[in-house]
C-alpha cells in the first residue's frame, strides 16, 4: 500500500511542476515568436493558480490576471527572459526564483485542497451536468484519481465499474447513449484498453496546441499526486509532451459489451 504524499513531497511536486512549465514556456516562445510571453504564461501553463495571487481553490472560476501583484511577476519574468532566453538552465533558475515565494505562501492551502475530486459523481469520473430538461446524446466526462495514493489502474475492474455507473446515471438523467472525452490518457495504451474498437477507430489526431489544463499537464502527476520525473525528463529530452490529448467517443452499447467481455463487469 502506497503512502499519502507528505507536505514536503507536495512542495517538491509544485517546485518541479513549475520548473518544467518554465522550461516549456521558454521552448514554446522560441518556436512561436509571434506569441507574447504573457499569453503563453496565462494560457499554456498554470503557474498562476499555484501562487498566492490565486485566493481561490485549485481551479477558480475567475482569474485575476490584471491585479498589480500578478503583473509585477509577469514583468519580472519578462526581464529574466530577455536576459537568459539563450540559456535554458539559467532561465529556469532565475524564472523559478520569480515565483518561489508566492508558491511557498500558498503551499499549505494547495496541499489541503480537496476540490480536485469535488463533484465526481462516479468514483474517478465526472460527467457534465445540465438543468435544461433536454436530452444530451453524449455523456462528456472528466477523469481524476480519487484513489490517491493508489492508481485507478491497480484494480482492473475499478474503472470499468466507474464507467458502468456513469452510463447508468447519464442514460437516466439525460437519455445519453454515447461516451466522449478528450485527454492525454487517450495516447496511453493502458487507458485505451478500457475501450472498445469503436473508441480506437474514432480517435482524433493529437492536439499539440498546448493549453494549461490537466487534459495536457495531468500526465506529469503520478498516482500518488507527486511529480512524475520519468515523463518530466522525457519532455526535457524531446522538448515535447510524452502524450498529447486526443478526443474520442463510442456508444454505451459497445462499451458495455467490451467491459463485460474483457473485465467481466456488467450492470
Ligand atoms: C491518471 C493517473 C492516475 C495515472 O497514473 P499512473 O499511470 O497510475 O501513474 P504512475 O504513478 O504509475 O506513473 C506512470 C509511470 O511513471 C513512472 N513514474 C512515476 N513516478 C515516477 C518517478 N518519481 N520517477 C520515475 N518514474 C516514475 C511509473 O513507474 C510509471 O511508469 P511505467 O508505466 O513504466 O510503470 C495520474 O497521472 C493522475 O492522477 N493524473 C492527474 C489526473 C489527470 O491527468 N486526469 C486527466 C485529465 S483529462
Amino acid at each position: 500500500m502506497a503512502n499519502l504524499k507528505t507536505l514536503d513531497e507536495h512542495r517538491e511536486y509544485l517546485y518541479q511542476t513549475v520548473k518544467l512549465k518554465l522550461f516549456f514556456l521558454r521552448n514554446w516562445l522560441r518556436k512561436h515568436p509571434d506569441e507574447t510571453l504573457s499569453a503563453t504564461l496565462r494560457n499554456r501553463v498554470d503557474i498562476y493558480r499555484k501562487t498566492s495571487i490565486n485566493t481561490g481553490l485549485l481551479n477558480p472560476t475567475t482569474l485575476n490576471f490584471e491585479c498589480p501583484e500578478w503583473l509585477e511577476l509577469e514583468h519580472r519574468l519578462e526581464h529574466v527572459y530577455e536576459q537568459y532566453k539563450d540559456n535554458a538552465a539559467k532561465f529556469e533558475e532565475a524564472a523559478f526564483a520569480v515565483f518561489k515565494n508566492s508558491i511557498d505562501e500558498r503551499l499549505e492551502k494547495d496541499y489541503k485542497d480537496e476540490s480536485r475530486i469535488a463533484g465526481y459523481q462516479c468514483g474517478c469520473l465526472r460527467y457534465n451536468e445540465y438543468n435544461d430538461g433536454l436530452k444530451h446524446e453524449t455523456a462528456s466526462f472528466h477523469i481524476a484519481n480519487a484513489l490517491q495514493p493508489e492508481s485507478f489502474f491497480t484494480d482492473p475492474q475499478y474503472m470499468p465499474r466507474c464507467f458502468l455507473e456513469l452510463m447508468r446515471q447519464t442514460a437516466k438523467k439525460y437519455g445519453s447513449t454515447l461516451l466522449g472525452t478528450g485527454t492525454w490518457l487517450n495516447s496511453l495504451p493502458r487507458w485505451l484498453e478500457l475501450f472498445p474498437q469503436e473508441w480506437q477507430d474514432n480517435l482524433s489526431p493529437e492536439n499539440t496546441d498546448v493549453l494549461w489544463h490537466y487534459g495536457f499537464w495531468g500526465q506529469f502527476i503520478t498516482a500518488r499526486g507527486t511529480f512524475n520525473y520519468k515523463y518530466g525528463e522525457l519532455m526535457r529530452k524531446t522538448g515535447g509532451m510524452p502524450f498529447y490529448p486526443r478526443s474520442s467517443s463510442c456508444s454505451f452499447k459497445n462499451m458495455k459489451k467490451h467491459l463485460k467481455e474483457k473485465y467481466n463487469v456488467s450492470d
